[in-house]
C-alpha cells in the first residue's frame, strides 16, 4: 500500500480544522500512521517546496508555511497519494469544488500566497522525498 503527506497548513491549524481534516481522511478509510505539530523551519520548507524555488509566490509561500503550526501527517493506502489530493480539491480555493476539503472550508484571503488549509504529496516520488523530510524516522 501507498503512503503519502499531507500537511495541515498555519491557516487549517490556526483555524481549527485539524479534527476536520483527520476525519475526512479517517472516512474515506486511510490510516494515520504518523502525525506530529511543529512550527517548520526554513531550511525543511526549502526542501519541500525545492519545485517552487524562483516562483513569483514562492518567497510569500514559504514565509506563511513558517508563521505558524503545521500538522505533519504519514497517511497509508491504496491510492491514498492521489485519492488526498482528491479530497483535496483544486489549488485556488476559491475554485475547488465543493465536497472538498477546500471547496467547503477555503476561500481566498487576498494573500500573496494561497492559503488553502491543506498540501498532499503530488505523486509517489514527491511522497517519499516530502515523507523523508518530515517523518525521517519512517
Ligand atoms: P500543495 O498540495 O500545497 O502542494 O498544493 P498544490 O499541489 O495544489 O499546489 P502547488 O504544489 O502547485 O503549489 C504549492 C502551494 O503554493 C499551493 O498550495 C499554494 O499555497 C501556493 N501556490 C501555488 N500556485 C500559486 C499561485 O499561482 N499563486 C499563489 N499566490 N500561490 C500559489
Ligand atoms: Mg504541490
Amino acid at each position: 500500500t501507498e503512503r503519502s503527506l499531507v500537511l495541515v497548513k498555519p491557516d487549517g491549524y490556526s483555524r481549527g480544522l485539524t479534527g476536520e481534516v483527520l476525519r475526512r481522511i479517517e472516512a474515506k478509510g486511510y490510516r494515520l500512521v504518523a502525525l506530529q505539530i511543529l512550527t517548520p523551519t526554513t531550511d525543511m520548507l526549502h526542501r519541500h517546496y525545492a519545485e517552487h524555488e524562483g516562483k513569483p509566490f514562492f518567497g510569500p509561500l514559504v514565509e506563511f508555511m513558517c508563521s505558524g503550526r503545521v500538522v505533519a501527517v504519514a497517511i497509508e493506502g491504496e491510492r491514498c497519494i492521489e485519492g488526498f489530493r482528491s479530497l483535496a480539491g483544486a489549488t485556488d480555493p476559491t475554485k475547488a469544488a465543493p465536497g472538498s476539503i477546500r471547496g467547503d472550508l477555503g476561500r481566498d484571503w487576498g494573500l500573496a500566497v494561497q492559503a488553502n488549509i491543506v498540501h498532499g504529496s503530488d505523486s509517489p516520488e514527491s511522497a517519499e522525498r516530502e515523507l523523508a523530510i518530515w517523518f525521517p524516522e519512517l
